[in-house]
């Protein structure tokens, strides 16, 4: 007789990418990753998981599965996944590294020009009826020092796009030798100088130990006065309590921030503030990304539950 299909159970919205690559050859559920008690039930049958950034995929979820042998997160960041609870129990976890780097770079762009420009702050304003055109005077990024913070893909995609702009790219990255910075047109420099030189800074790190709060207040402080700075990579590698204190007295001239610490959330200081633009965790939030998101981690699946090797992306 016919073995049965695996089970793979997808736990958050994904692309319809995703399931054009399973075909038939598995047997997809659904469930809601956020709701604990049906993820738990679900995962005692399922042969992968399927998540994006919400659903808690820790040593308590992994331990009321019976058969799993692959997790798979439609995106970069595994913050969201116990690696090596995973492990201890045999469970391979697979991501999509490149699929949503450019539209994270991108989002980047975007975010430290509408805040150079206060674009959302005279949407607001116009759609409420003001005619505010003397108030909400910008800045011009051309001849401005940018200081890009982790010269990683997203790093490196962010300097290469916002170069374009005629500015001096400096970047901070201990990871990265001169040599390589320098092919890309970007003087390496430390924190400190960063800090002192930069005219907007936009910061490109996973959040570790070693990262967390690497922008407090202490550095906000060591920033020139009016400093554009801009988050699209992981809530709380900028102290949210500083930067709002920093946007409110003046030191910096506005932020542009994608990222908290806690997700989701509807509360920040940062939400008081008009020079302060922020969305919701959209950086890696356009149809191209999502579609090779779900596409990329959805054939690592296949591979791993065929128990076929599965190449790094
Ligand atoms: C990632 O880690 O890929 C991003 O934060 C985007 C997402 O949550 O999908």
């Amino acid at each position: 007789s016919k073995s049965p299909r695996p089970v793979v159970l997808i736990a958050e919205k994904l692309a319809p990418s995703v399931l054009d690559v399973f075909g038939d050859e598995v047997e997809v559920r659904h469930v809601d990753g956020t709701d604990r008690p049906a993820l738990f039930a679900a995962l005692a049958e399922a042969d992968a998981l399927l998540v994006r950034s919400a659903t808690q995929v820790d040593a308590e979820a992994l331990a009321s599965s019976t058969k799993l042998k692959v997790v798979a997160r439609a995106g970069v960041g595994l913050d969201n996944v116990d690696v090596d609870a995973a492990t201890a129990r045999g469970v391979m976890v697979v991501n999509a590294p490149t699929s949503n780097i450019v539209s994270a770079a991108e989002h980047a762009v975007a975010l430290l020009l509408a805040v150079a420009r206060r674009i959302p702050e005279a949407d607001a304003s116009l759609k409420d009826g003001k005619w505010k055109r003397s108030a909400l005077g910008g800045v011009e990024l051309n001849g401005k020092t940018v200081g890009v913070v982790g010269l990683g893909k997203i790093g490196q995609l962010f300097a290469s796009r916002i170069a374009a702009f005629g500015v001096k790219l400096i970047a901070y990255d201990p990871y990265v030798s001169p040599a390589r910075a320098g092919q890309l047109g970007i003087e390496l420099v430390s924190l400190e100088t960063l800090l002192a030189q930069a005219d907007a800074i936009s910061i490109h790190l996973p959040k570790t130990p070693e990262t967390k709060g690497l922008i407090g207040a202490d550095e906000l402080a060591k920033t020139k006065k009016g400093v554009l700075i801009v988050n699209a990579a992981r809530g709380g590698l900028i102290d949210e309590d500083a930067l709002a204190d920093a946007a409110r007295t003046g030191q910096i001239g506005g932020a542009g921030v994608d990222v908290f610490v806690t997700e989701p959330t509807t509360s920040s200081p940062l939400f008081d503030l008009p020079n302060v633009v922020v969305t919701p965790h959209l950086g890696a939030s356009t149809a191209e990304a999502q579609d090779r998101a779900g596409t990329d981690v959805a054939r690592s699946v296949v591979l791993a539950l065929r128990g076929d090797f599965v190449p790094d992306a």
